[in-house]
C-alpha cells in the first residue's frame, strides 16, 4: 500500500460544514438502487471524518438528514436510519481511538428510538475526547432552529431572566443548537447544486462556499484536501475592504 499523500495546507478552516449531496445520482449513473448510493455515501463519511481529524480541522458538521428528508419514501428513510445506526455502532471504537467527540444538532426527538439511543450512547462515550468535534445534523432545518431560538428567548423573557432590550447577535446565538461551536469557516456542497437547502442559515453568514461537481459517494480524502487548499488561498474580508 502506498503511503498517504502529505498535503500542505495554508490557513486551515477551524470549522467545515458539508452538504453531502448526490448519492441518488451516483447510483442512477451506475444503474444501481438509491440505497446503494447511500451506502457508498456512508463510506465517504468514514473517509472524510478520518481525514478531517488527521488534517487538523477542529469541527466538522455533516448534513446527514434534513427535516424535509422525512418526505422521502418510507423505504429510503428506513435505509438512511439503518445506515446511521450502523455507522454509529461500527465507528464508535474508531472515534474513541481517533479522539473524536460526537455531537448532534436538529430535532433529535424525531429520530427512531434505536437511532436516538445509539446516538446518545456515542455522544456520552466520546464526551471527554479533545480532537475533532464531529457534529451530525439530523432531522435538521435552519428555519426550525431559528424559530426554536425565538421561542426559547420568549420563555426567558417571560421568566424574567432576560430583558428584550438585551437581545443582540450574541444572545440570539446562545439559543441556537450550535451555541457551543464557532460558525463554519468553509461550506462544501457536493454534486454541483448551488443552494443552501435550509442548512445553518444563521451560521453561514460569512462562510466561504466551495461547490464541487463530484458526487458525495466519490468525494473522498483527496477531494476534501482540495477543498481545504482552495480555502487556504482565499482572502476573507467579513464585509471590510
Ligand atoms: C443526499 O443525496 C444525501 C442525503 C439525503 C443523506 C446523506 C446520507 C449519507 C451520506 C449516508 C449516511 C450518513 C451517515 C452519517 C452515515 P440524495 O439522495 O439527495 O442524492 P440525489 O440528489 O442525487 O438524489
Amino acid at each position: 500500500m502506498s503511503p498517504p499523500t502529505i498535503y500542505k495546507f495554508g490557513k486551515l478552516p477551524r470549522h467545515v460544514a458539508i452538504i453531502m449531496d448526490g448519492n441518488g445520482r451516483w447510483a442512477k449513473a451506475k444503474n444501481m438502487m438509491r440505497v446503494q448510493g447511500h451506502r457508498a455515501g456512508a463510506e465517504s463519511v468514514r473517509d472524510v471524518v478520518k481525514a478531517a481529524g488527521e488534517f487538523g480541522v477542529k469541527y466538522l458538521t455533516l448534513y446527514a438528514f434534513s427535516v424535509e428528508n422525512w418526505k422521502r419514501p418510507k423505504s429510503e428513510i428506513h435505509t438512511l436510519m439503518g445506515l446511521l445506526e450502523t455507522f454509529l455502532r461500527d465507528e464508535l471504537p474508531e472515534m474513541i481511538k481517533n479522539n473524536v467527540r460526537l455531537q448532534a444538532i436538529g430535532r433529535l426527538s424525531d429520530l427512531p428510538e434505536n437511532v436516538r439511543d445509539q446516538l446518545h450512547a456515542c455522544i456520552h462515550a466520546t464526551r471527554q475526547n479533545t480532537g475533532l468535534v464531529l457534529i451530525l445534523a439530523l432531522s435538521y432545518s435552519g428555519r426550525v432552529e431559528i424559530i426554536e431560538a425565538v421561542h426559547s428567548i420568549i420563555r426567558e423573557i417571560k421568566l424574567g431572566h432576560l430583558d428584550s432590550a438585551q437581545i443582540d447577535e450574541q444572545v440570539f446565538n446562545h439559543h441556537l443548537y450550535t451555541r457551543y461551536y464557532p460558525d463554519p469557516d468553509l461550506l462544501i456542497r457536493t454534486s454541483g447544486e448551488m443552494r443552501l437547502s435550509n442548512f445553518l442559515l444563521w451560521q453561514l453568514s460569512y462562510t466561504e462556499i466551495y461547490i464541487t461537481s463530484t458526487l458525495w459517494p466519490d468525494f473522498r480524502r483527496q477531494h476534501f484536501a482540495e477543498a481545504l487548499i482552495d480555502y487556504g488561498n482565499r482572502q476573507r474580508r467579513f464585509g471590510s475592504v
